[in-house]
């Protein structure tokens, strides 16, 4: 079955793809529909965004819509930047910039714990959506380190590894990450029914 991926991160579209591709899914990217219409992420949850996200695409395109909101929440600064990881240091969003405000905060700040989140929306073309989230727990690195993967990846290091997300390859990534947690979960609940192609949810 076709799913169309909402996220003009190629990035994001990735890592989706990849974690994804052991399903018999077809992912579609928003490039291969041109002009779409432009969703404004002003939710106060990550479930809210990924919702507007996946119900907007799929009721533009008539197909199913799976739809990604992420961040990263730090415990020291009270789960900062959360829904405003993209934008933290203003617009447009900057990763260089995001993550320069981000150590600035942190300097100094000893409780280094925080947690990539991921909610995963998935509409049908009725705009009917449903959720799953997934976390991934780590530390912050007082600086940056690393060329792979986006965002917050050169800070961020995983429970139980050494190296940050943009040093590990992108496969550990793959595997361990807030979107392979997240997307494990809408294969189990979801997958099924997904790959026999039904034209709605169930009731
Ligand atoms: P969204 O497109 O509104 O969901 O914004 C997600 C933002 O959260 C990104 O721009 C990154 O700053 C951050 N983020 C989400 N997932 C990741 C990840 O896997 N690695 C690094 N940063 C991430």
């Amino acid at each position: 079955m076709n799913l169309l991926i909402a996220t003009g991160n190629r990035h994001k579209f990735r890592e989706i793809s990849a974690i994804l591709k052991s399903t018999r899914l077809v992912m579609i990217s928003l490039k291969e529909w041109g002009d779409v219409p432009e969703v404004v992420e002003d939710g106060a949850t990550f479930e809210a965004n990924a919702i507007k996200k996946a119900v907007t695409l799929a009721r533009f395109s008539g197909l199913w819509t799976l739809a990604d909101d992420s961040g990263l929440e730090v415990d020291a600064l009270g789960g900062e930047p959360g829904v405003w990881s993209a934008r933290y240091a203003g617009e447009p969003s900057n990763d260089a910039a995001n993550n320069d405000k981000l150590l600035r905060k942190m300097m100094g700040v000893v409780d280094r714990r925080a947690r990539f989140r991921c909610v995963i929306a998935v509409s049908d073309p009725n705009g009917v959506a449903r959720t799953v989230s997934g976390t991934c727990e780590g530390t912050l690195r007082n600086q940056l380190r690393g060329e792979g993967g986006f965002g917050y990846d050169p800070l961020f290091v995983p429970c139980g590894h050494d190296l940050t997300f943009a040093e590990i390859p992108a496969d550990i990534k793959n595997g361990l990450s807030h979107r392979a947690v997240a997307l494990a979960r809408a294969v189990q609940e979801w997958g099924g029914l997904l790959a026999s192609g039904p034209g709605r949810w169930p009731e």
